[in-house]
């Protein structure tokens, strides 16, 4: 089968030949159909989680996957061979981008409910996760202001929907244009240009600062300077040196039922997976370069 995978440390990452893994006891064997590109592909393929993982070569990318049982280990009984699945993969060395992988039915995966598009379910895990549990840790209140800096990002735009849903005032970073519109689509409240004076229009909007932001992209400090007294702000960009003292930092936490509240949300349309641009698998090195160098939305990749 084919994998996306970094073959040693000096190599680029490339397709590799794998032979198909057999479900064990409690697995269940997906042929996976969708994925989409994460920051934290990026990272691994760089080298850069070296001290957070094991390289053991080749070491397959990917997060998300979405795709169809193709069989059952010993003992399964979550899940029936045809079945329409999505998830993350949890383990960073063995991941998504590949024909075929297996994960515990008690693992990070659950079904794809009727109308949520396979596609859609592989650009859904990883991304919908990090949003649900940075909202969880600002915890916007109805009414109020959330700044969102990085919100045309694929944890940025589920963030936005998530927020507005509850009815929360979300004033969303974009770029003017395309950008700007899909923000105000997803029931951003207002749109900030963050290539301009980024304060001065936040100011504009919320004289007396913010009561929460999430930092997904830019500036931390720019971010706190906004914040009203006793705001919180939350960020999913890891160990920050030097960063305001009250930042919180997100690692998300992916579980079946943040992963059923996310496929039942975008099946019934509460929400949508804000894919933009899609890729074949054959083409992931060309995703990831995308990737790295903006996004609006998703990457999804197709097999
Ligand atoms: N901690 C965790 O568990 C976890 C989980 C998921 C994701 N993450 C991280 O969280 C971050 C967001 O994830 P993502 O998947 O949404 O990434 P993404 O798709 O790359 O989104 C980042 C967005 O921020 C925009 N942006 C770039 N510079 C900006 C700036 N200075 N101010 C405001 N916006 C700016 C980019 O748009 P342009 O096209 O305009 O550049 C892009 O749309 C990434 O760093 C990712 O690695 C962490």
């Amino acid at each position: 089968m084919r994998a996306f995978a970094l073959p040693g440390f000096d190599d680029s990452p490339a397709l590799v030949d794998l032979p198909v893994p057999q479900p064990g006891p409690g697995e269940v064997l997906v042929r996976v159909q969708a994925s989409s590109i994460n920051g934290i592909d990026l990272a691994v393929v760089y080298g850069a989680m070296r001290d957070y993982m094991e390289y053991r070569f080749p070491v397959v990318v990917g997060k998300d996957f979405a795709g169809t049982v193709e069989a059952l280990g010993e003992g399964v009984s979550r899940f029936a061979v045809g079945e329409t699945v999505f998830g993350v993969v949890k383990d960073l060395g063995d991941g998504a981008l590949r024909d075929y992988l297996t994960i515990g039915e008690a693992d990070t995966i659950a079904s794809v409910p009727d109308g949520l598009p396979v596609a859609a379910a592989g650009a859904l895990g990883w991304a919908g996760t990090a949003a649900l549990d940075s909202l969880a840790a600002v915890k916007p209140e109805p009414g109020t202001f959330l700044l969102i800096s990085g919100a045309t990002g694929g944890v940025g735009a589920l963030a936005t929907q998530y927020a507005a849903l509850a009815g929360v005032h979300v004033i969303a970073t974009a770029r003017p244009g395309a950008e700007a519109d899909l923000m105000t689509g997803l029931g951003a409240a207002h749109v900030v240009d963050y290539t301009g004076d980024l304060a001065a229009q936040v100011r504009a909007i919320a004289p007396a600062g913010v009561p929460a932001a999430l930092h997904l992209a830019g500036d931390t400090a720019v971010l706190a300077g906004l914040l009203a007294e006793g705001g919180r702000l939350a960020s999913t960009l890891g160990y920050l040196p030097g960063a305001h003292p009250a930042l919180l930092s997100v690692v998300a936490d992916a579980t079946v039922d943040k992963l059923r509240r996310l496929a039942d949300d975008a099946a019934a349309g509460r929400i949508s997976v804000p894919s933009t641009r899609s890729h074949p698998l054959e083409d992931t090195g060309q995703a990831l370069a995308d990737f790295g160098a903006g996004t609006l939305g998703k990457i999804a990749i197709t097999f």
